[in-house]
């Protein structure tokens, strides 16, 4: 069986001292034994998270990733062989919030790339816009975003990669994906994914991201093809992201 994950996105949001606080309160959390755990800080934070969390059994990610693989002249960004020198186990490709800035399918190509030849575990993010789902597009949206990793580098790389479905209506609005919307996706994220090989279909992490709490974990963890949960604006408070880890560990 897949080993759930539940991962924290802390996006820009932070200050050295409220980070130490979340540390702090994550140290509090009994968190399960059978769910992977990861938090995604601000670069600036990420030494300060990876030392904190050593003894939590908490990965840590980068949010995003350069699109060359080792050091260079590329001003203003981070490589991945970078963030692996300090010991990032994770990095975030293609979050929303980034593919509205103008990050398009063929760089996040090459993000994915360099990110696992650097030994990065890549977390694919996906998903469609308010109006795209009211067009009816959301499963071609979905589809293409995913196809243009499996046409650039086959399907095999999902085997040391999570997938991230965040429908972009969910997020930070309160509007979560019914478990029954978010499952139709997610079914058909793998059934993409298992025509090319069962296999690796079978064993991929797909998480759901979007509005997700305590109060709604435990219904979205319960469906066949959610593995667990990207988090964001929730996973700031220690006692909420505690409770949802626990909620993928029943
Ligand atoms: P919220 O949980 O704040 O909706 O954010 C989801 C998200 O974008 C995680 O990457």
């Amino acid at each position: 069986m897949r080993r759930p994950m539940v991962a924290g996105n802390w996006k820009m949001h932070g200050t050295r001292a409220s980070v130490a606080a979340l540390i702090k309160g994550l140290g509090k959390q009994a968190l399960p034994g059978g769910v992977d755990v990861a938090v995604f800080p601000p670069g600036v934070y990420i030494d300060q998270a990876i030392k904190g969390l050593q003894d939590k059994k908490v990965a840590v990610g980068a949010q995003n990733c350069a699109v060359e693989q080792k050091q260079g002249a590329l001003t203003g960004e981070v490589s991945p062989e970078q963030f692996a020198d300090v010991g990032c186990k994770l990095v975030l490709v293609g979050h929303s919030e980034r593919r509205q800035m103008g990050e398009t399918n063929e760089m996040l190509n090459r993000k994915f790339a360099v990110a696992q030849a650097a030994g990065l575990v890549p977390v694919l993010c996906v998903g469609e816009t308010l109006e795209q789902r009211q067009a009816g597009e959301t499963l071609e949206v979905v589809g293409q975003q995913l196809g243009s990793i499996i046409e650039a580098f086959g399907v095999e790389v999902f085997a040391k990669a999570v997938i991230a479905y965040e429908p972009v209506w969910a997020i930070g609005t309160g509007l979560t994906a019914t478990p029954q919307q978010a499952q139709d996706v997610h079914a058909a994220i793998r059934a993409q994914l298992a025509a090319k090989d069962p296999e690796v279909a079978k064993g991929v992490r797909l998480l759901y991201g979007g509005s997700v709490k305590a109060a709604n974990a435990v219904e979205l963890f319960g469906m066949p093809d959610i593995d667990g949960g990207l988090v964001g604006g929730a996973s700031l408070d220690a006692d909420e992201f505690g409770a949802i880890c626990r909620a993928a560990g029943n």
